[in-house]
């Protein structure tokens, strides 16, 4: 089956083959072309090209109508497999308390932990399937998804088959990641190495069993998980061949960047502390260091320093987080607005730190992040914009108007 979308305004996120990611000035190039056509066959794109110069044929043909054609959003950081909602936890920080303490009387993290475990395994499919429709509508074409609300082996493999399940059903790519060291769960409270002996020996054995995971995930940070733990888990994982992505510096300079680093981490996220050690750590690295400013935003922190890492020479990555607790959105759009006005990245910076970089972030920089030849054909047109900026700038306005994924539109 072959589509051809014509009188594209401008086709935004060009790149050749081969480019996996893209770092320091890179970022602020976004090659376009305008008056265009991009074809589809067999669910990957085929060519691109001016109307100028004449259109091939198709079966099926999309007039674009002067609209911008984007590629897909690439959001290589989220919880969206969780039950039910915490707007009760939203009132309390209405009403002064912080993240931390919400945590600390039992709350945050161990509530969702409390509501999965009563959730059967059907309903949570069903919850999460309707976030998967609700981010493909605004024009995410490949996620990350993590565990992290289980906490006990049982319910760890509960949500992961459920990412499972969404990667076997749903049109866009998806990416699992292992977080059992999320929180410590409640039969371990106050036993922290414990639980990190029992996470070790017992839940990623039988992760691994499964194959359910390619990547994992600690969240270091005060409060949460040290350093030296960070290392174990990593190294425990790396021998079943777990990829490290982690959560570090979002509540202190934790330590936690280094550590993903010195581990190969493929990415290291949140960032919200950074220091010039952080940096300098990530120079030269294999690392992404990936943003969510959508998490500074609805907990009213300081937004990681974009503008220090890039810089530095460092690329980077905007992603979502999309968690019932620091940020229940999975609204890229949004995420550009945060990063373009709250932290003073470009439009180009932003739009390839949420595509191509996010696509390295997950290891799919190969498939998608891209309009390029070969690459899978995810891409959603928006109506006809006066320019890229317009996009990142009219922050409410729902500017992905269709969405096409291996080719095919998404209309549910
Ligand atoms: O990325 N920081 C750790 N984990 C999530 C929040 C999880 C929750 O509050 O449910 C985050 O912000
Ligand atoms: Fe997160």
């Amino acid at each position: 089956m072959s589509l051809l979308i014509k009188n594209i305004g401008t086709i935004v996120g060009i790149q050749p083959e081969g480019i996996e990611r893209l770092c320091g000035e890179q970022m602020g190039r976004l090659e376009t072309l305008d008056a265009a056509w991009l074809l589809a066959e067999e669910g990957r794109i085929a060519s691109f090209g001016r109307m100028a110069d004449g259109c091939p044929a198709a079966g099926q043909e999309v007039d674009a109508r002067g609209g911008m054609l984007f590629p897909s959003f690439c959001d290589s950081h989220t919880h969206l497999v969780y039950a039910g909602s915490r707007e009760q936890e939203f009132l309390d920080k209405i009403n002064g308390l912080s993240y931390e303490e919400i945590a600390r009387r039992g709350g945050g993290i161990l509530n969702s932990a409390d509501r999965l475990h009563d959730t059967s395994e059907e309903e949570l499919y069903r919850q999460a399937m309707e976030r998967i429709r609700e981010i493909i509508r605004m024009g995410t074409g490949a996620v990350e998804i993590k565990s992290g609300y289980g906490l006990t082996t049982e319910d760890e493999l509960k949500m992961l088959r459920v990412i499972r399940r969404i990667r076997q059903t749903a049109p866009l790519e998806v990416r699992a990641t292992f977080l059992g060291a999320h929180a410590v769960g409640r039969a371990y409270v106050g036993r922290q190495s414990e639980y990190v002996d029992m996470l070790c020996r017992e839940m990623l054995p039988a992760v691994a069993r499964e194959g359910l995971a390619e990547y994992i995930d600690v969240f270091c940070d005060e409060g949460f998980f040290t350093v030296e733990e960070t290392a174990r888990i990593l190294e425990a994982g790396a021998r079943y061949g777990l990829v490290p992505k982690i959560h570090a510096n979002e509540l202190a300079v934790s330590g936690g960047v280094q550590v993903g680093v010195a581990h190969g981490a493929l990415s290291v996220d949140h960032l919200e502390r950074m220091g010039e050690a952080e940096i300098e750590a990530l120079r030269g690295s294999r690392t992404m260091p990936t943003m969510l400013p959508g998490a500074a935003f609805f907990l009213g922190m300081s937004y990681p320093p974009a503008r220090e890492m890039l810089r530095a020479g460092l690329g980077v990555a905007l992603a979502s987080d999309y968690n019932p607790g620091s940020t229940p959105s999975g609204n890229m759009k949004m995420v550009l607005s945060l990063a373009t006005i709250r932290m003073k990245m470009t439009p180009a910076e932003a739009i390839n730190a949420a595509t191509l970089n996010g696509a390295y972030a997950m290891g799919l920089s190969r498939e998608v992040g891209s309009i390029t030849v070969g690459k899978l054909a995810n891409f959603f047109l928006t109506p006809a914009m006066p320019s890229v900026a317009f996009f990142p700038y009219a922050y409410t306005t729902p500017l992905v108007s269709r969405v096409f994924l291996r080719g095919e539109e998404f209309t549910a």
